[in-house]
């Protein structure tokens, strides 16, 4: 990805995201049923700049005798992570969800928060994840783009936020090609995620909604997030995107007197049989 080649990597970040309150509680919501004293070996698949990480490490406990492996593919996430967390039971390696398989095995605890939408082929994916889980091990993931996302009444505001920046970028004689299809954009529903995860080889997970509100400090810094503006705005440079965005997300809040939106996340934890 071009942003891990220079300063870009810092501007166009998620880290800006994880630091609201909503953020933390979605991901506290996997976290505090997943992780405990008895699951020792736990991967962060996906890991970021290591927001989850940090949660991972703070419901541990005693951190004698843990292993925590933080995953992802993006080495600037990645020094992004290991410049945060400090500790010596946590090691992060570059890799894929793909072949998850391949770097970790017998693992008590794989979470995957905010990244499953990104994946292409999910089920050769959470096949995977089963792969390097042993048996009765947990694969715990989040996502808030999923089909049931949209609070009732709000789809207009979703829909309006980018329509407004593609409108900003056409001022700016932009133009967004439609014909670019980037895997985050297909929202799976709940029972979708649930019937892969049973086709893997786990027991039907129990899949939960969390409705949060988003301030509006916080949909401008997810318009900054390298990975969204690709996601919203299919080749636009990542600068005029995230200069898009920001302006769009004026104009919709503008429009649609909204203060702040309310969305849901989807939780699911899904045990290996
Ligand atoms: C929105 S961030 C979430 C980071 C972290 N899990 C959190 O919740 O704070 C999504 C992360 O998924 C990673 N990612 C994208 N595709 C992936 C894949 N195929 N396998 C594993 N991670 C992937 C990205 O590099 C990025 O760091």
């Amino acid at each position: 990805m071009a942003i891990d080649n220079d300063g870009d990597a810092e501007r166009f970040s998620f880290e800006a995201f994880t630091r609201h309150p909503f953020f933390t509680e979605v991901n506290r919501w996997i976290v505090e049923r997943v992780i405990d004293p008895g699951r020792r070996k736990v991967v962060d698949l996906g890991c970021g700049p290591g927001a989850v990480t940090k949660l991972i490490l703070e419901h541990l406990g005693d951190p004698h005798g843990a292993r925590v492996i933080g995953i992802d593919p993006s080495e600037s996430a990645l020094a992004r992570a290991r410049a945060a967390i400090h500790s010596r039971v946590v090691e992060f390696i570059q890799g894929s969800a793909e072949w998850v398989s391949r770097l970790v095995s017998s693992a008590d605890a794989v979470v995957f928060l905010n990244a499953i939408h990104l994946v292409g082929d999910k089920a050769q994916v959470i096949g995977e994840i089963r792969k390097a889980l042993k048996r009765g091990g947990v694969f715990a993931f989040n996502t808030t783009f999923f089909k049931g996302a949209y609070v009732e009444g709000t789809s207009g505001f979703w829909r309006r936020w980018v329509l407004r920046a593609v409108q900003v970028l056409r001022e700016r004689g932009i133009e967004v090609k439609h014909s670019t299809h980037a895997t985050a954009r297909e929202f799976l529903t709940a029972d979708e995620y649930a019937d892969l995860c049973v086709n893997a080889g786990f027991a039907r997970p129990s899949v939960e909604l969390v409705r949060i509100e988003m301030p509006p400090e916080s949909l401008e810094d997810i318009g900054r997030f390298s990975l969204f503006i690709e996601g919203a705005l299919p080749g636009v440079p990542l600068e005029e995107g995230a200069k898009a965005l920001k302006e769009g997300l004026k104009r919709a809040i503008e429009e649609t007197g909204l203060d702040t939106v309310p969305r849901n996340w989807l939780e699911g934890v899904a045990v290996a049989v």
